[in-house]
């Protein structure tokens, strides 16, 4: 459809000249003689775009624009004066109008400012749309055994007030487990305060989570609220929380226990009422135990632990991960609809993505940005890298390879192994090194895995280089 223009203006032959210009541009145009009229126009019949004329008997073009974006906020308008002043421009474009303009007006002139206009609207538009559809990105999908066990887990604790511990590998989707969480407790319309603790220096942590007064120390010119007096009536999410400093762990500890915090120089305390969400991607019990973390804290803040498993034990979820991914981006970008080869969903199940989600994201942007055909299959996987960051893991990810089943070996991998000898080798040193971790370092058990001796297994160990740390980590059983 047309975009139809609304012409105000008091002058019958500028209504005219006005009209025949913007039809032949291809525009739908319409034109009424005063503000009133305008305004009793746009409330029959909407426009995309008003071009209105400053001096108008009755009410003025500027209080009519006022009306109509009172009315409509956001309701593009050009603004036209035969008697240009800039204080009548810098008054218009105060009241919302995209753009203005003197009289006499060309025909190119008017008919760049009716574009721009559109495309200034559309793009309006589109931010807004893809804002709402942010949404999306709430979204949390997987119907694997584990991902239905968080989701359990969520429901059960949101409607508490209980502090939950998520814990989980980089990319797994913490963050979005506590954004649930939020959203299914009673505080979904308070705000949700993010706190990265791994990215604040020590010495700022104070002020940032609790505020500080004006001249508190240096550079402190302003007073500042703090985070927690943010998340006031609502959740405050301590992303990265096993990077706190032992100092700012102590703060916070005092913080939980007493409800109140007091800002940097001030002399009040101040109660605050918010539920507390903390995540990390390291082992605390481990930190605890070395003396890196609070115990103390750890227990305050672990009253209800959620583990949000690594990708590669939910390689299920992955098929439906990437298509919903996929998506977002394709629609994010604006682009066609794309699909994947089941063999491309095949190689992505196969890989270990130690990056998990975030991973698989950014590999899914790639192909949905660079990939070439309406089917996505392995040649887009291959010429956007995807696996290529792991030769050695992901070409033979160990449980994905049945005798009868090719190799998904790329290209690149391949060339990068550096010919057939080479490459023998570097498998021999993936599969031992794999089977080592699979047994948790236990010789004999990864010597089995393989269907070698363990003293073959020994002197390959050493001639691989795969240092005996790993293999005398753990005690040996009996051969
Ligand atoms: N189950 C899921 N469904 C859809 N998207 C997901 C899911 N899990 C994670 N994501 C997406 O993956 C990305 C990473 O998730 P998120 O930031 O929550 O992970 P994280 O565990 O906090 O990672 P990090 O440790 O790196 O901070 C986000 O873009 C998120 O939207
Ligand atoms: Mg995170």
């Amino acid at each position: 459809m047309k975009p139809t223009v609304l012409i105000v203006d008091d002058e019958k032959n500028i209504r005219r000249t006005f009209e025949m210009v913007l039809r032949s541009a291809g525009f739908t145009a319409r034109s009424v003689e005063t503000g009133e009229l305008a305004l009793r126009e746009l409330a029959a019949r909407p426009a995309d775009l008003v071009v209105l004329d400053v001096r108008l008997p009755g009410i003025d073009g500027l209080e009519t624009l006022h009306k109509i974006r009172e009315r409509e906020p956001q309701q593009m308008v050009i603004m036209v004066s035969g008697h240009g002043s800039i204080a009548t421009a810098v008054a218009a474009t105060r009241e919302g109008a995209f753009d203005f303009i003197e009289k006499p007006v060309s025909k190119e002139r008017l008919t760049v400012a009716v574009r721009n206009a559109m495309q200034m609207r559309d793009l309006g538009r589109r931010v807004r749309e893809l804002s709402d559809r942010d949404e999306s990105r709430r979204v949390m999908v997987g119907e694997s055994p584990a991902m239905q066990e968080v989701r359990a887990q969520i429901t059960r604790a949101a409607p508490t007030n209980a502090r939950i511990l998520i814990a989980g590998e980089s990319g797994t989707g913490k963050e979005l487990v506590a954004r649930a969480v939020h959203e299914a407790s009673a505080r979904r319309d308070g705000p949700f305060v993010k706190v990265n603790c791994a990215a604040i220096p020590e010495e700022l942590i104070e002020s940032e989570l609790f505020g500080a007064v004006k001249g508190a120390y240096t550079g402190a010119t302003a007073s500042r609220e703090g985070k927690f007096l943010q998340a006031d009536g609502g959740t405050i999410f301590l992303d990265e929380v096993g990077d706190m400093s032992l100092k700012a762990q102590a703060k916070v500890l005092r913080a939980l226990q007493e409800g109140e915090i007091e800002r940097v120089g001030g002399t009040e305390t101040i109660r605050v009422d918010l539920r507390v969400l903390a995540a990390t991607n390291k082992d605390l019990p481990t930190e605890v135990a070395a003396g890196r973390f609070r115990e103390d804290l750890y227990f305050r803040l672990n009253v209800v632990p959620i583990a949000v498993p690594p990708l590669r034990e939910r390689r299920e979820d992955i098929h439906l991960l990437a298509e919903h991914l996929l998506a977002r981006y394709l629609d994010a970008n604006g682009l066609a609809q794309r699909s994947f080869a089941p063999e491309a969903i095949q190689q992505l199940e196969q890989l270990t993505w130690p990056g998990n989600i975030r991973e698989l994201g950014n590999a899914v942007e790639r192909l949905a940005i660079l990939g070439g055909s309406e089917v996505i299959g392995l040649e887009d996987l291959q010429r956007c890298g995807v696996g290529d960051d792991l030769p050695g893991r992901a070409a033979v990810a160990f449980s994905a390879t049945s005798e009868d089943e090719p190799m998904p070996l790329t290209t690149a991998a391949v060339r990068r192994l550096g010919g057939l000898v080479a490459a023998r080798q570097k498998f021999e040193q993936v599969c031992i090194a794999t089977a080592l971790d699979e047994s948790g370092g236990n010789v004999s058990q990864a010597a089995r895995l393989l269907g070698i001796d363990r003293t073959n297994l020994h002197k390959k160990i050493q001639r691989h280089e795969l240092t005996d740390d790993r293999s005398s980590a753990k005690p040996e059983e009996p051969a």
